[in-house]
């Protein structure tokens, strides 16, 4: 597919309705990334179950399989297989990695060959990817002796890296983010010591709970401030796993936004993630208000997973700042859409790294919204929202980000008029199946 999302250039969207039934959103963008990756480096045969068949994940197996990796092809409820080829078997390869629009893919796969000694590897993207931030994944990498070079001074794709014996060293990330502490916990288990990982505030911790369940030595420490310590010792060899994907907690936000705010909505999404480092979202929404009831809450290959109810009625505005958003990081489009339809000011903040996601988030969200006529004032790390106000349905464009895309079609389905969506087919990026959905749900 266009990682422009030109495959469908536009889209009607009609106003008013409500959203009803049961719904499984597919499976989780980063456990499907990290399943495909640790399965490459494991010994025997890796199976996943629920993995996301969406341009992201496809662009982490098109480029294991450069590598010499055999990945069953990624198709709609098949079950994906993953022949290990073991902590170093990985080859190198011919042509360029092309990691599409994933930044996931792209830091990751850093981590992953930066110790790859005598093998050398380009990576690039298409044009968002390219103006993505990435020295705070090859800095930290350098100091275990990585050799990882590229544009504006190696912050920007393409990317060279010419692969080295990696040092263990004890490594400060930057910032709190799980792709950054994913690609050092990747690089460190092929590193000549023990490696620890110092992350400011946690993180999302996939990777921790899926590389110990492949059977890395792994430690955690709660550290001052609580800082989170995570140590590998390096030499223990992964074995492939059954691994089973739940759905992601990033794309059923956008029904229980929907759920929560259409009149008369009642909506059942099944099988979500409900890692506790990713429900921000549900905090905020209980603070707001919402009618959200979390059922069969259960266990499945080491991640917390559960069904969510959700009903609808009127909701508070809300206020959050730093300290939640590693935990909700990715719904701060949705959410600005659900600001605008409560009375009052919601304030967003401490978000600058929405600036450096697959677009600028907060300056074309507010661009945006205020095209269907929303009150909202854009701030340097966030974002004043005047809710309260109805939006008209207007002409919006998802500026070719899928998180936008979404967040869009839920604030026109709330409005008041028809909206058209330009670039909707973007979100082939994380939820194949989204329009589909909507016209099923939005009756
Ligand atoms: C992800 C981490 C987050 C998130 C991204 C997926 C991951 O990014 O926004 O969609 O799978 O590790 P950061 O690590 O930049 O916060």
């Amino acid at each position: 597919m266009s990682a422009t999302g030109n495959s469908i250039p536009s889209r009607n969207l009609k106003a008013g309705g409500s959203f009803q039934g049961h719904i499984k959103v597919p499976g989780d963008k980063s456990i499907s990334h990290r399943s495909l990756m640790f399965g490459a480096i494991s010994e025997g045969t890796t199976t996943i179950e629920g993995l996301l068949p969406a341009a992201d994940p496809i662009s982490t197996a098109v480029s294991l399989r450069a590598m010499g990796v055999k990945v069953s092809p990624i198709e709609t409820g098949q079950i994906v297989t993953v022949e290990g080829v073991g902590l170093d078997g990985l080859q190198e390869p011919k042509q360029i990695l092309d990691c599409g629009n994933s930044g996931t893919t792209m830091r990751l796969m850093l981590g992953l060959l930066a110790g790859r000694e005598r093998r050398h590897f380009v990576l690039d993207g298409d044009t968002s990817l390219r103006h993505r931030p990435m020295r705070r994944v090859g800095q930290p990498l350098s100091l275990m002796g990585a050799d990882v070079r590229g544009r504006d001074h190696g912050n920007m794709a393409p990317l060279a890296v010419q692969g080295r014996t990696l040092h263990g060293t004890v490594v400060r990330t930057p910032v709190a983010s799980a792709q950054v502490k994913s690609a050092i916990l990747l690089a460190a288990l092929t590193a000549n010591d023990v490696t620890t990982v110092i992350e400011p505030s946690q993180s999302r911790d996939h990777s921790e709970r899926m590389l110990r369940a492949f059977g890395a030595d792994l430690h955690l420490q709660v550290g001052e401030e609580m800082s989170r310590h995570i140590s590998v010792h390096p030499g223990t060899i992964l074995r492939g796993q059954n691994v089973v994907v739940p759905g992601d907690i990033s794309s059923a936000a956008f029904w229980l936004v929907a759920g929560a705010l259409a009149p008369g909505s009642d909506l059942t999404i099944e099988n979500v993630g409900l890692n506790p480092t990713r429900t921000g979202i549900l905090d905020i929404l209980d603070q707001m208000g919402a009618k959200i009831d979390v059922l069969n809450l259960r266990n499945v290959t080491g991640e917390p997973m559960g069904d969510l109810h959700v009903q609808a009625g009127s909701l508070q505005p809300f206020d959050f700042g730093g300290e939640i958003m590693p935990r909700l990081v990715d719904e701060v489009p949705i959410l600005s859409v659900a600001a605008c339809f409560c009375d009052g000011e919601s304030h967003i903040r401490g978000a600058a790294e929405l600036r450096v996601k697959e677009t600028d988030r907060l300056a074309v969200m507010t661009r945006q919204l205020r095209a269907m006529g929303a009150n909202i004032e854009e701030r340097e790390d966030g974002m004043t929202i005047y809710g309260g106000r109805p939006l008209s349905g207007a002409l919006l464009d998802s500026e070719s980000d899928h998180r936008v895309a979404m967040s869009l079609a839920v604030a026109a389905a709330l409005a008041n008029g028809e909206s058209t969506l330009n670039r909707s087919g973007i979100t082939a990026i994380s939820y194949p199946t989204f329009w589909d959905d909507f016209d099923r749900l939005h009756c």
